[in-house]
């Protein structure tokens, strides 16, 4: 079976973890903090915080924006659970502002009407790769005294209006699972455009431990002194994942560039194809295209995914709307609250996409879906 998305593992990327085996440090080490600068640097400068996967950085992010009950954070449906979950878990109430019905990203109308006095963070995801509309959202967030919150899973690397993504928003998250844009195996991480945040969101991944000595409550205590000021958690990536993140990021521009050739062989085939719609493109961005979805109209998305499927090539559905998990469902969410997620998943369906499909096995999904169609 062909899959959906698959990691691109070199020889180089794994003598860099052979290379750190060998040495003296297994986790909190020079490596991870050699990613983080390199990573904050590709981000805009900004500080980063690597962390065990995507969903801890989200957790990280809103726990250091301060998330908690009685708060509201607005967020799009069209998404993984966990954009949204990782507030709900710190007791937050998650209000969901419908995606623009072309690109699916969220819709900075709909999130002007959500947001409110008790709106902590506004939080977009750059689906399939392309960045939100954050030009939009910063302002809306503003005007109620939230920040913004890019889930960036699928779009490191990517830029929009010449910014890099990591500096469109006050947060950015990223994932590095293996079908994401690089990988460390799991892991994730979270970057900070205030460096105040970013050094509450180390310490809550860091088991909430402050080692400055400068703002000990708890003075005179001796040299191996340590104290926690906040709850945190053990988020902490290892230093033989940091060295693949590392290697990875190294082939980021590489992978991006055949990425982006791929993303053109299938437009150029599918465009104009009876029974499909493309997504939507956002203007001004240059996109690292994590996902390739289409629209498969006229009510038949189930039969050309189960057919695709049978004929080896493991399309993928991203995602149901997420207020329809029943965890939501029995927070009291409904069916129908956000119509163009609604109609976007009824009929979306995600091609293969990863930097090692070749030409011919574009040519054979491209050849085998206009087969299913006619
Ligand atoms: C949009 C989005 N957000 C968050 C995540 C969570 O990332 P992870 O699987 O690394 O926890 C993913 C990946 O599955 C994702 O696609």
């Amino acid at each position: 079976m062909l899959p959906y998305g698959r990691q691109s593992i070199s020889e180089a990327d794994i003598e860099a973890v052979a290379a750190v085996l060998r040495g003296d440090w297994l986790t909190t080490g020079p490596v991870v903090a050699e990613f983080e600068a390199r990573l904050g640097a590709l981000a805009g400068g900004h500080r980063a915080v690597t962390c065990t996967s995507g969903t801890a950085a989200l957790h990280i992010g809103y726990a250091a924006a301060g998330v908690g009950p009685g708060d509201e954070v607005v967020c799009t449906p069209m998404t993984f659970v966990a954009t949204a979950s990782a507030a709900s878990i710190l007791g937050a109430k998650v209000v969901f502002a419908d995606v623009a019905e072309d690109t699916a990203l969220l819709d900075p109308a709909a999130v002007a009407a959500a947001v409110g006095p008790r709106t902590r963070v506004v939080a977009a995801v750059d689906y399939a790769g392309q960045p939100a509309d954050y030009d939009a959202l910063q302002p809306i967030a503003d005007s109620v005294g939230a920040l913004t919150l890019a889930d960036a899973a699928h779009s490191i690397g990517g830029t929009a209006g010449g910014r890099p993504v990591g500096d469109l928003a006050d947060i950015t998250t990223l994932s590095f699972f293996p079908t994401k844009n690089i990988t460390t195996g799991e892991g994730g991480a979270a970057v900070f455009r205030d460096p105040s945040l970013g050094r509450r969101a180390h310490e809550f991944h860091f088991i909430g431990l402050v080692r400055d000595p400068d703002r000990f409550r708890i003075t005179d205590e001796g040299p191996w002194h340590q104290e926690v000021h906040e709850l945190g958690l053990n988020y902490r990536l290892t230093d033989v994942a940091c060295a693949l993140g590392l290697s990875q990021l190294s082939r980021l521009e590489q992978f991006k560039r055949r990425r982006a050739e791929i993303v053109s062989r299938y437009d150029a085939a599918l465009s104009g194809m009876d029974g499909l719609r493309l997504l939507g493109r956002r203007p001004d961005t240059d996109p690292t295209w994590h996902l390739y979805p289409v629209r498969v109209l006229g009510g038949r998305r189930r039969e050309v995914y189960e057919r695709m499927r049978a004929a080896g090539i493991g399309v993928q559905v991203n995602y149901i709307p997420v207020y329809w998990h029943p965890v939501y469902q029995d927070l009291g969410h409904r069916r129908g609250e956000c119509p163009n997620a609604e109609a976007f998943y009824a009929e979306e369906l995600s091609l293969p996409l990863f930097p090692d499909l070749t030409d011919t096995d574009v040519d054979r999904i491209i050849h085998t879906i206009d087969k299913v169609l006619g």
